[in-house]
């Protein structure tokens, strides 16, 4: 897998850096007040994970599950594929954690959708931001590292599914994505997908 990635954006050192600085942040944001961290699956498990061991308050974890990228390196449509329960949204003071502001398209429709749905507050926490690419009016509260717009991989964020174990965050070559190309389009084609 290493040898898949052209260039290292950021060390694991590095974003550990970035999200104790983050998990700061947010224990000053969150002093003295019960909140709720709620993950954007599947990307941003792994910066979750970590940032919640680093902010040392009285919180709870919860899920929703929406889909943006599909087989591509380019923004497509949005999926939701799983909201929690109202009883884990009404009323409560929630921190949506993603793993990247791009177009900003994913974060904005969640975050209107909690705040639909009864949420007391919604701030929100990514590990990238990417402001070049942004298409909606919408600033992270919080917000790691600040990257120029090319397509990463690695800390959680895939490519076409892969990647998402890579320690660090880092550029793809040519040669792997197409390869990844290929090989989602036989897998689609082996299941009448295509
Ligand atoms: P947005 O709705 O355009 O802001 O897209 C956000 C979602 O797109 C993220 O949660 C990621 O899953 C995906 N995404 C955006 N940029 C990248 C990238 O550079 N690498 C991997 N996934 C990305
Ligand atoms: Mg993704």
């Amino acid at each position: 897998m290493h040898e898949d990635i052209e260039t290292i954006l950021l060390s694991e050192a590095q974003i550990l850096q970035g999200i104790e600085r983050v998990a700061a942040e947010v224990t000053r944001a969150y002093a003295g007040r019960e909140f709720t961290v709620m993950s954007v699956l599947k990307g941003s498990c792994v910066f979750a994970s970590d940032l919640i061991r680093r902010v040392p308050l009285r919180l709870e974890l919860a899920f929703v599950a929406a889909s943006s990228y599909r087989d591509g390196t380019t923004s497509g449509r949005l999926d939701v594929n799983y909201f929690p329960a109202d009883g884990e949204i009404a009323g409560r003071e929630l921190l949506l954690v993603d793993d990247i502001l791009d177009t900003g398209r994913t974060m904005l429709a969640l975050k209107n959708e909690l705040v639909a749905r009864g949420a007391a507050s919604v701030r929100t926490c990514v590990f990238l931001d990417k402001p070049a690419r942004r298409a909606v009016p919408l600033q992270a509260d919080h917000s790691c590292f600040e990257i120029e717009d090319k397509f990463v991989v690695g800390y959680g964020l895939d490519f076409a599914g892969a990647y998402r174990n890579l320690p660090y965050l880092g550029v793809l070559r040519q040669a792997a994505i197409e390869r990844r190309q290929a090989h989602q389009a036989s897998r689609a084609a082996a299941t009448g997908r295509a």
